[in-house]
């Protein structure tokens, strides 16, 4: 199912505090950093944050340019994004400013407290029960299909953040470090304790706003699971990146491949035909660069714009041999090979009889059939 594209968004203290501990919002951004807020906040379909948050900080969550509100109602938006809050108790203030401001509302809760939350808020907001606990997955994939958001940007507090970065679910990272200091341990941590990602995050990009420095990072740890991380889709978009660098052919498909280790490290990289090799394939390629006995293959990801093939005639093991005598034990692809060389290729099924788990990502199979389309139409 693809979701949303997760930004999340906050301001530390030097010592890495959300807020401190005294009755009003400790403000942390500069005034530019505020203006750069409300011009992301522009850019997104809707921004979420805790209920923890409204009662803390009653925030609006506007976009206050008048101007940007006219550029989103001129290119067919509503003025405002949607203003998303999740609430396990329904406990929510009819009065605070999140509801009285903006525009539409919308509540993810559980089933019980969804009971509380109607009937304190009444018509102000749409609630929605994801069941027994919320379920952030489920809650993403609600946003995408039924209220069509692509972009969600979330403003935390803190509890949201780390459930979105620890699950996978969050594709970026925009944090601000503001010159100061809380030095309270009763604040509350942008980040809780808790398991996060081994290795470390992509930095994306940095900029000095007056006082305080922007900071945007990805995550880059592949998903453990059945279900595809964020960072596996940005792992698998590199490889249908690389897949458009192969020489052409029209004979063999042009396919890329990125084998990526538990912790995010990029262990190598590929794409069919690459150097003076006329018949390589992208992970044969990928994986002839890592040493056979690199304790990290058995935990690493294998992104292959194309599923591994099951026979050939080039040479005498097909990729998805390759991939199970390397010990990889997960792969994850955009699209399931067709008819167009080998009838009936079942690289997955090679794969998965192997203990090998295959995720297969179809929002993806447009970007990898491009650099093919003179094979496939
Ligand atoms: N500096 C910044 O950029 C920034 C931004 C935002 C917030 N903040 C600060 O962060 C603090 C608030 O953070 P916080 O961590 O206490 O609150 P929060 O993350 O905003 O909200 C936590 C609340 O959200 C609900 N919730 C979260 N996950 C849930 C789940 N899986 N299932 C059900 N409900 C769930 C629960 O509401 P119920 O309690 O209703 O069940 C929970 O108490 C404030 O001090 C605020 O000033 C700072």
């Amino acid at each position: 199912m693809p979701l949303p594209y997760v930004l999340l968004s906050a301001a530390v203290s030097l010592d890495g505090y959300l807020d401190d501990t005294g009755p009003d919002r400790l403000l942390l951004s500069s005034p530019a950093d505020f203006d750069r807020v409300d011009e992301v906040r522009a850019s997104v379909d809707a921004i979420l944050v805790g209920a923890g948050t409204i009662r803390a900080d009653n925030p609006r969550l506007l976009v206050n340019s008048a101007e940007r509100r006219a550029a989103r109602a001129a290119a067919g938006r509503p003025e405002y994004p949607l203003k998303v809050t999740v609430t396990g108790s329904g406990d929510l203030d009819p009065d605070a400013n999140f509801w009285h401001t903006g525009g539409e509302k919308l509540v993810y809760t559980t089933d019980e407290g969804a009971e509380r939350a109607s009937r304190l808020l009444g018509r102000t907001a749409d609630v929605v029960p994801l069941g027994p606990t919320l379920d952030w997955r489920a809650l993403l994939e609600h946003l995408h299909d039924v209220r069509g958001v692509g972009r969600l940007m979330v403003e935390g507090g803190g509890t949201v953040h780390t459930q979105l970065l620890r699950q996978g679910l969050a594709d970026e990272l925009q944090l601000v470090l503001a010159p100061l200091f809380v030095g309270d341990p009763q604040a509350p941590r942008l980040f809780g304790p808790g398991g996060y990602q081994g290795g470390r995050l992509r930095l994306l990009g940095t900029r000095r706003i007056e006082d305080v420095v922007l900071m945007r990072y990805t995550p880059t740890a592949p998903g453990t699971g059945p279900l595809p991380a964020a960072a596996d889709r940005h792992w698998l978009r590199t490889a249908c990146e690389l897949a458009a660098q192969c020489p052409p052919s029209e004979t063999a498909f042009s396919v890329g491949a990125v084998v990526v280790a538990a912790d995010g490290t990029e262990l190598a990289r590929g794409h069919s035909r690459e150097g003076a090799d006329p018949v390589v394939h992208a992970e044969e390629a990928a994986l002839a660069k890592i040493d056979a006995a690199d304790p990290r293959l058995p935990g690493a990801t294998v992104y292959s714009s194309l599923e591994p093939c099951a026979r050939r005639a080039s040479r005498p093991a097909p990729c998805a041999e390759l991939i199970v005598r390397a010990g990889v034990r997960r792969v994850v692809t955009a699209w399931r090979e067709p008819d167009t060389f080998v009838a009936a290729a079942d690289g997955t099924g090679v794969l998965t009889a192997a203990g090998v788990r295959v995720v297969v990502l179809p929002e993806l199979e447009a970007l990898a059939k491009a650099p093919n389309a003179h094979l496939v139409g």
